[in-house]
């Protein structure tokens, strides 16, 4: 399955190669970049950037990790050149696998949506393929580095996106929110942070062992006490549950959008 050409290593692409240097899972050498900006540390790894063209016939499976409102120029920029056989794996949200299948001249395709937590080999993978052959691919390369889940209808990447994808966005906002809070409880700024930081980390931590998040939330919640005043506000007459509904229903909008 390598060489591996990734288009695109802003955010996402490099987390992804930080992720499998740190689990040993490609070398850099198995590696090649196009990417018209690479940052320096890309610049700093033994890996192909900005090869020439004639050898990009070499990628057995390329990445397609630009903006979604940069897809189809990166594919027209490179599919000419890839060998028949080379398989696509697109993270672009939105971007369905019919219209990436048809810009890269009919090639198998997989699409993932993946989270920065890759980058140490924390992430959550979403992945789905028509095609058997481009999703074991696509488990190839984020089973060393993500949780993948498998879906079976393209129309729930949307979801996957929404949830996933935007995931982590909601949890540092959760944390601002907090911090904030805080402050305004009369705590200092580093003691706010300090406080609301490590209690997530901390609660996630004790989520991660296999406790289920209602069980977690009914053992620190006392009848009368502190904690179920807050969750009177926070989840009372589903005020919570209302806005995760309202913000995953935004980001499926704004992800049919990108697809166009
Ligand atoms: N970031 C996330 O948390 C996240 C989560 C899930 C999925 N994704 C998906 O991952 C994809 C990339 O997101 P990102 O946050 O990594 O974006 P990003 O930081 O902007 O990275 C994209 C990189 O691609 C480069 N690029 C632009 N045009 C190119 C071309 N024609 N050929 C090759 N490279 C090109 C960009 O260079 P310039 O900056 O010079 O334009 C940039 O370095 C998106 O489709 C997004 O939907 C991102």
């Amino acid at each position: 399955m390598t060489p591996i050409l990734l288009l695109g290593a802003g955010r996402m692409g490099s987390a992804l190669i930080a992720g499998w240097e740190a689990a040993g899972a490609f070398a850099p050498s198995e590696l090649m970049v196009r990417d018209p900006h690479p940052s320096a540390d890309l610049i700093a790894q033994s890996l192909a950037l900005n090869p020439p063209d004639e050898d990009l016939s070499r990628a057995k499976t390329v990445l397609l990790a630009v903006k979604p409102q940069l897809w189809r120029q990166a594919a027209a920029e490179v599919s000419a050149l890839l060998a028949p056989d080379a398989v696509i794996v697109s993270i672009a949200a939105g971007v369905s696998s019919h219209d990436i299948a048809e810009a890269f001249g009919g090639r198998r395709v997989a699409r993932v949506m993946p989270t920065t937590a890759v980058a140490i080999r924390r992430g959550t993978a979403s992945i789905y393929s028509p095609d058997p052959l481009a999703r074991a691919r696509a488990h190839a390369l984020f089973a060393p580095v993500a949780q993948v889940v498998d879906l079976e209808d393209e129309e729930l990447m949307h979801a996957a996106t929404a949830v996933s994808g935007s995931g982590p966005a909601y949890l540092y906002a959760f944390v601002e929110a907090l911090e904030a809070a805080g402050l305004k409880a009369g705590l200092d700024a580093e003691a706010a942070a300090r406080l609301a930081r490590s209690t997530v980390i901390g609660a996630a931590a004790l989520l991660e062992q296999g406790g289920e998040p209602a069980e977690l939330r009914r053992q620190v919640t006392s009848p009368g006490g502190t904690t179920q005043a807050a969750l009177e506000v926070l989840i009372g007459q589903g005020a919570l549950v209302d806005l995760m509904v309202g913000s995953v229903a935004a980001a499926i909008a704004r992800s049919r959008e990108l697809g166009g």
